[in-house]
């Protein structure tokens, strides 16, 4: 997903550090664990891994990327959705689900994009123009996609034809699919006026497989240091936590509704951009003035042999006031610091009054060892 802070293309960068710092696989917190890019690769590499975020969709990329651990089979399913059953019999559907993979993953995926009637819901009346809407995240088409498959997960989660797994590996591939084709420059705090390109798109869904044969990895909504005190002594805990004040609740609603779903409790989106109310997701991460104390607070709480943090050259914390921070948690005084310059994520252009301009940043990972 289009995710300000994903470390998806610094990832060589960060398990070099750990590589470089002979830090060997065994448990890690991933403590803003965002899109969980880097709890899957450690996942990958034989890490057991806790992940933790404020946010719903997060948990549900959580579930899916890193505590998932083998293909789902259906079979509950096949034998409880009669509609569904009739469609996995078509040659067509089966020979695309052959050419997306061929697992009963890949056949559920199709019945989901190909076979569902769209529906026109909460999704197509809040953020498409259908029933004369003003908000244009997604076509009217897309939304009534999106209605669809929401309102299908929903109901074989709750009718029990599904298992966490499977409910999660669907829901994190509809979310992502649903970034794919929004209307956005890549946040949602507002729509473009004009149809892009990609929203013109339809809707696909496309699951990933989830990565097997680790020891089972934990996925938590909650905040970092709470997460952290309750896993108690691991091996590293990795800090990636906004740098500054932009609130990921304000940036990323529209995945955070569709995560969440509608259906028990209907969100009243306000404004142009249709934002919902935030409150607990606010992190103290994105204050100049409680940022300091975060990190404090989470080096004190996490029972960590070793620690990586994440930061860029612009963050809210300057450089030497986080090295500080971080030294003074140390065992042995010292923080040792790996730089990369990579290439801007750009959700915007240059404007005047902006706080920066260019399209190259610092990305800086920090290292200390604790106890
Ligand atoms: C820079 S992003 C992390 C990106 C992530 N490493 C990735 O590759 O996608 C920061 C994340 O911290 C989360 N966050 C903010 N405050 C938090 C807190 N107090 N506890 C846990 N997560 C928090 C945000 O929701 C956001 O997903």
């Amino acid at each position: 997903m289009r995710y300000i802070g994903n470390k998806t293309r610094l990832l060589p960068f960060i398990l070099d550090a750990i590589d470089t710092l002979g830090i060997s696989p065994a448990v890690a917190h991933d403590a803003f664990a965002g899109t969980a890019s880097v709890g899957r690769s450690l996942k990958a590499r034989g890490w057991r891994v806790a992940s933790s975020d404020l946010m719903t969709y997060s948990y549900v990329f959580q579930r899916a990327y890193v505590v998932a651990g083998r293909i789902p089979a259906f079979r509950k399913l096949r034998a409880g959705d009669a509609t569904l059953r009739r469609a996995l019999r078509s040659p067509t559907l089966r020979s695309r689900a052959e050419e997306r993979g061929g697992t009963a993953l890949h056949a559920i995926a199709e019945f989901l994009e190909a076979w569902l009637e769209p529906d026109c819901g909460f999704m197509s009346s809040e953020f498409s123009p259908a029933a004369g809407g003003r908000r244009m995240f997604f076509t009217e088409d897309n939304a009534a996609r999106i209605d669809a498959i929401r309102r299908k997960l929903f109901e074989w989660r709750r009718d029990g034809l599904i298992d966490e797994d499977s409910y999660f590996l669907l829901l994190a591939a509809l979310i992502e699919g649903a970034d794919r084709v929004a209307n956005t420059a890549g946040v949602y705090a507002a729509y473009m006026k004009q149809w892009q390109p990609n929203a013109r798109r339809q809707l696909e869904i496309s699951p990933e497989m989830p990565i097997s044969g680790t020891p089972k990895s934990s996925a938590h909504l909650a905040d970092a240091v709470a997460v952290a005190r309750d896993i108690g002594r691991i091996e590293l805990l990795y800090v990636d936590p906004p740098y500054n004040a932009r609130q990921y609740s304000g940036y990323y609603h529209v995945p955070e509704i569709i995560a969440r779903g509608w259906f028990e409790q209907r969100p009243t989106p306000q404004g142009v951009a249709g934002l919902v109310g935030i409150g607990r997701q606010k992190s103290a991460w994105c204050s100049r003035n409680t940022v300091a104390l975060a990190l404090d607070e989470l080096l004190a709480a996490s029972g960590a042999r070793h620690v990586l943090v994440s930061y860029n050259s612009e963050g809210l914390l300057p450089g030497d006031e986080l090295t500080a921070i971080l030294a003074s948690a140390s065992v042995n005084g010292e923080v040792r610091t790996f730089g990369q310059e990579y290439k801007r994520y750009r959700a915007d252009s240059d404007r005047d009054g902006r706080r920066y301009s260019g399209d190259r940043v610092k990305e800086m990972l920090h290292y200390a060892r604790l106890r």
